[in-house]
């Protein structure tokens, strides 16, 4: 009951009232005789009984439909559709809030999905896996799906619009850590620091000596495709070093002083470094094609912590290996986790695994926001951020 208390405690201190208060004075009703001082004995014992038998058929119908904690069956089962982060799947309230099944531990997906058609009424996705218009379809029940990511591109947002599935993510939470790995890319690449590393550890150094000269980042013409919470932390961060900013987004942003350019052509012919952190949609898939690489040219550099397919990746290869592009710093790729293999021996590429929020401070505080939108959700609170 202290558990019922804690975990719904409007309609717990709702059905308290109602189990105690006072019932309507039967005896407007009644008047006195023998026999209806019985009728009135039974009607006041009654009422309160059929009170009490109806709460309690509520509770319970609420629980089996998975809106209640009742610590067993009742609890709302939740997809998650990928592994990897025990916090996620070991936190507390994930075991004690909902009942999970790990996607991951299905030979055949779609066998699974079947199985659990009925039951599963959460998902969560990443940027890697999310909902997809075929695992909607095959969820008759599912009600949210909770993203831990800040991408939305792994989820049908129409298909969810069309069956009334609330989407959730996990904004500003990743900002600084995301801005921080962007600046990390651009110094690494463009100063060679990976390829300086391995140079060393190669034992190299003593034996041809000094390692090649790199670029400076101070200074240069800073470039941002998409100033959202991460480009404009991006851009505050280049401004340290120095930099000047311009940027290309949908519509000029006044609250920014930064130049703003309309076409992602005319800001790369006018950027050093351009730097991509715009969400992935039908109007950003490959926004960077062959004439934009060619415009930023042999002495600039591509740092992509967006989403691969921003990119044209055969000819971002095609660029760096004819030399018609400078460097290339890259989180993330057309067909994660597969890299395209002329890029494994390039020096002036810093190639990364989807890791800009990889942190363990960042990606406890996304597991707590996924599961804080699915608590609020399953008891009936507004949503902490929503997408949809
Ligand atoms: C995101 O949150 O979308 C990032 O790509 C990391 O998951």
């Amino acid at each position: 009951m202290q558990r019922l208390s804690t975990v719904h405690p409007r309609l717990f201190s709702l059905a308290a009232a109602f189990l105690t208060s006072d019932l309507p004075s039967p005896r407007s009703f009644l008047v006195s005789s023998a026999s209806q001082e019985r009728t009135r004995l039974t009607f006041s014992l009654s009422v309160p009984a059929a009170k009490s038998l109806w709460v309690c058929k509520k509770i319970w119908k609420s629980a089996v439909r998975g809106e209640l904690d009742m610590g067993g069956e009742g609890k709302p089962t939740v997809v998650i559709m990928f592994p990897g982060l025990q916090y996620l799947i070991d936190h507390d309230a994930i075991e004690s809030r909902f009942t999970i099944l790990k996607l991951w531990e299905a030979d055949d997906r779609m066998a699974f999905f079947k199985e659990n058609a009925d039951k599963i009424k959460g998902l969560v996705g990443n940027a890697s896996i999310g909902a997809s218009a075929e695992v909607i379809d095959a969820l008759p029940n599912l009600e949210i799906v909770s993203m831990h990511s800040v991408g939305i591109d792994k989820v049908d947002l129409v298909k969810c619009g069309e069956r009334g599935i609330v989407v959730t993510n996990t904004p500003d939470v990743l900002t600084d850590e995301t801005a921080d790995f962007a600046l990390a890319l651009v110094l690494a690449t463009m100063r060679r620091v990976c390829a300086a590393d391995r140079y060393v550890r190669e034992g190299l150094w003593p034996l041809k000596g000094d390692y090649p000269l790199s670029h400076k980042v101070s200074g240069k013409r800073f470039g941002i495709v998409g100033l959202g919470r991460i480009g404009s932390a991006i851009a505050k961060r280049a401004e340290g070093f120095g930099c000047s900013i311009s940027y290309y987004a949908r519509s000029k942003k006044s609250e920014y002083a930064y130049h703003f350019y309309d076409s992602v052509l005319e800001l790369a012919k006018n950027s050093d470094i351009l730097v991509l952190s715009c969400a992935l949609t039908k109007e950003t898939t490959h926004i960077v094609n062959r004439d934009v690489l060619n415009a930023l040219g042999p002495d600039g550099t591509l740092v992509n912590i967006a989403r691969g397919p921003v990119v044209d990746e055969p000819e971002l290869v095609k660029a760096l290996v004819e030399g018609r592009l400078g460097a290339a710093g890259l989180d993330v790729f057309e067909h994660e986790p597969q890299v395209p293999k002329e890029l494994l021996s390039m020096d002036n590429v810093v190639l990364q695994p989807h890791a800009a929020s990889a942190t363990w401070e960042t990606r406890r505080v996304m597991a707590d926001l996924v599961i804080r939108n699915l608590e609020a959700h399953f008891s009936g609170k507004p949503l902490l951020t929503p997408v949809t």
